[in-house]
C-alpha cells in the first residue's frame, strides 16, 4: 500500500483516484472546485460513471480514500502525486496547459525530496520536461516526474481502469519508473516503460488513430450510400481481418467528447508549429465536422422544409453510459433542426433525470413523451434505452414515423413491414409509409 495524492477529480482523476484506492492504497483526491468537493463529501459523486459510486463507497467506508481542497493536505505525505486536471482546446487548438501548471505551481511547497510527480493529463510531447524544469527550479531539488498517460473510455471508465489494454509508463529514471510500475503491479494490463515523450506521443497517436477510424467508416459509410451497400456490414467484414480489427468502425453522426476534437487539434497545431505536413490528420478532424450536416441534409431531402415540424432527438451525451454532454454531435444536430425552424425537444436517458431544458430546447422525461405527436425521431445516442425501444411502437405515438438514425441503432431487417421512414448511416433507406 502506498501514499497517493490525485490532483483533480474530473473523469480521469475521480476514477483514477477511487480505483487506486480499491487497489488497496491510501488516495487523497485534491480538486479547487470547492463545491465538487463538497459534494463528492457528501457522498454524491459529481459524474456518472457505471460502477463508481459503489467503489467510492466502500473505499471511504474502509478510510482508505478521502478528498480536500487543500494541496498541502494532499500532497505533504504522498510518495507519488497523479495530476489529472484537465488540458482543454484554445482556439487555435493548442493545448491549454494553464489547468496543468497552476496545479503544479500550488502542489510544489508540499513535494518531498522523493515524491514522483505522475502526469495522467493528456499533454504535448517534451511538457513533461517543462514541468520538471518549473518544479526543479521551484523545489530546489530534482523531481521525478514521470509520464503515465490513461486511455479509459468515459461510460466504461472502471472497467478500462482494472482491464486496460495496456499500462505507459515514460520515464528517464529506472527507479521512479518501477516505482510506478509497483503502484499498479495488482492490475493485469502489460507495462509498456518508455521515454517520457513517447509515452505522450502514444497519447495523442493513439487518439488520433481511433478518431481517423471513424472518420474513415463514416467516408465509406457515404459511398454505401451511393453504391446502395450495407456499412454495418461492410464494418463487419473488414473487421474480421485481424489486421483491421472490429472495434471503431461504427459509422454515424461523428464523434464528440471531450478527448478526440481535442487532442486532433493539439496534434495538428503542434504539426503546424514544427512546419510538419500532415495531411491525414487535418482530414480526420474535417470529415467529422461535415457528419451532422450530412445527416440533417438527409432530413432535409425527404421533407423540403422542416419549418414547425416537431422533432424529437433522442439521445445526448456524446456517447451511452455517460452524463458528459461536452463536444456533442447531439448539439450540432439540435442547433441545425432548430436553424431550420424545426420545433425540438429532447431526451435522454440520464440528461432528463435532472434537467428539464438544455441548449434551448425542452427536455421530455420519457422517450414515449418526446415521441408523441412528433413528426421526425432523430436519434444522436444509441443508449441501450433506445436501440431496446422497439421500432414498431414509433408508429402509434408520432404523427408520422420519419426516423433519422444517426447511431444506426436498429437493423434494417426490424424496419421491414412496418408503417415507418427509417434514414440511418451509410444503409439502405426503407420506406414503409
Ligand atoms: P475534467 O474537466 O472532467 O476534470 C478536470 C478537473 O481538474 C476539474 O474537476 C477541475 O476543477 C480540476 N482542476 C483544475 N485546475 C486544478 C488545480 N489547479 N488543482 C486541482 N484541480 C484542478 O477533465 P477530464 O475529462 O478528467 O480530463 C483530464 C485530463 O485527462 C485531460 O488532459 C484529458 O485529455 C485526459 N483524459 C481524459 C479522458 C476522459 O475520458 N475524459 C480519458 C483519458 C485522458
Ligand atoms: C476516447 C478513447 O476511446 C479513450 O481511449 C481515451 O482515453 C479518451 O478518448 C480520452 O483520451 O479522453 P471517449 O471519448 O471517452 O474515449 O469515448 P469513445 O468510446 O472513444 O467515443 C468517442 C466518440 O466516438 C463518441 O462520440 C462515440 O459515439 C464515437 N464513436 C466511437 C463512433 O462514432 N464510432 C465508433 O466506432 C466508436
Amino acid at each position: 500500500m502506498n501514499k497517493l495524492a490525485v490532483i483533480g477529480t474530473g473523469y480521469v482523476g475521480l476514477v483514477t483516484g477511487i480505483c487506486l484506492a480499491s487497489c488497496g492504497h491510501h488516495v487523497t483526491c485534491m480538486d479547487v472546485d470547492e463545491s465538487k468537493i463538497d459534494q463528492i463529501s457528501r457522498g454524491d459523486l459529481p459524474l456518472f460513471e457505471p460502477g463508481l459510486q459503489e467503489l467510492h463507497e466502500t473505499c471511504t467506508a474502509a478510510g482508505s480514500l478521502s478528498y480536500t481542497t487543500s494541496p498541502e493536505e494532499a500532497v505533504q505525505d504522498a510518495e507519488a502525486v497523479f495530476i489529472a486536471v484537465g488540458t482543454p482546446p484554445r482556439k487555435d487548438g493548442s493545448a491549454d496547459l494553464s489547468y496543468l501548471y497552476a496545479a503544479v505551481h500550488d502542489i510544489a511547497p508540499f513535494i518531498q525530496r522523493n515524491t514522483v510527480l505522475i502526469i495522467k493529463s493528456t499533454v504535448p510531447a517534451g511538457t513533461h520536461a517543462d514541468i520538471k524544469d518549473q518544479l526543479d527550479r521551484t523545489t530546489g531539488q530534482s523531481v521525478q516526474v514521470v509520464s503515465n498517460p490513461e486511455f479509459l473510455r468515459e461510460g466504461s471508465a472502471v472497467n478500462d481502469f482494472f482491464y486496460g489494454d495496456r499500462i505507459v509508463i515514460g520515464s528517464t529514471d529506472s527507479r521512479a519508473a518501477a516505482f510506478v510500475e509497483h503502484i499498479y503491479e495488482s492490475l493485469p494490463g502489460p507495462v509498456l516503460h518508455t521515454d517520457p515523450q513517447t509515452a505522450e506521443m502514444i497519447k495523442y497517436s493513439s487518439n488520433a488513430f481511433l478518431a481517423a477510424k471513424i472518420s474513415f467508416i463514416n467516408e465509406m459509410a457515404s459511398l454505401c450510400e451511393a453504391e446502395g451497400a450495407d456499412i454495418t456490414i461492410v464494418a463487419a467484414g473488414m473487421g474480421m481481418d485481424k489486421r483491421i480489427g472490429e472495434s471503431f468502425l461504427r459509422a454515424g453522426i461523428g464523434y464528440g467528447g471531450s478527448c478526440f476534437p481535442k487532442d486532433t487539434a493539439a496534434l495538428l497545431y503542434s504539426a503546424q508549429q514544427k512546419k510538419l505536413p500532415v495531411p491525414l490528420l487535418s482530414s480526420i478532424h474535417e470529415v467529422n465536422r461535415k457528419q451532422p450536416g450530412a445527416f440533417i441534409q438527409k432530413i432535409l431531402d425527404r421533407f423540403g422544409s422542416i419549418e414547425g415540424k416537431k422533432a424529437a432527438v433522442l439521445g445526448l451525451t456524446f456517447k451511452p453510459n455517460t452524463d458528459d454532454l461536452r463536444q456533442s454531435p447531439s448539439r450540432d444536430v439540435i442547433n441545425l433542426l432548430t436553424s431550420e425552424g424545426a420545433m425540438v425537444i429532447g431526451y435522454d436517458p440520464l440528461i432528463s433525470k435532472s434537467r428539464k431544458r438544455i441548449w434551448q430546447i425542452p427536455l421530455a422525461e420519457t422517450m414515449e413523451e418526446a415521441l408523441t405527436g412528433a413528426d421526425l425521431a432523430v436519434i444522436c445516442t444509441e443508449w441501450k434505452e433506445i436501440v431496446d425501444f422497439p421500432p414498431d411502437r414509433y408508429p402509434s405515438l408520432m404523427k408520422e414515423a420519419n426516423i433519422f438514425d444517426g447511431r444506426n441503432c436498429y437493423a434494417i431487417k426490424q424496419a421491414l413491414h412496418l408503417p415507418i421512414y427509417y434514414s440511418s448511416v451509410g444503409r439502405p433507406v426503407y420506406n414503409g409509409l
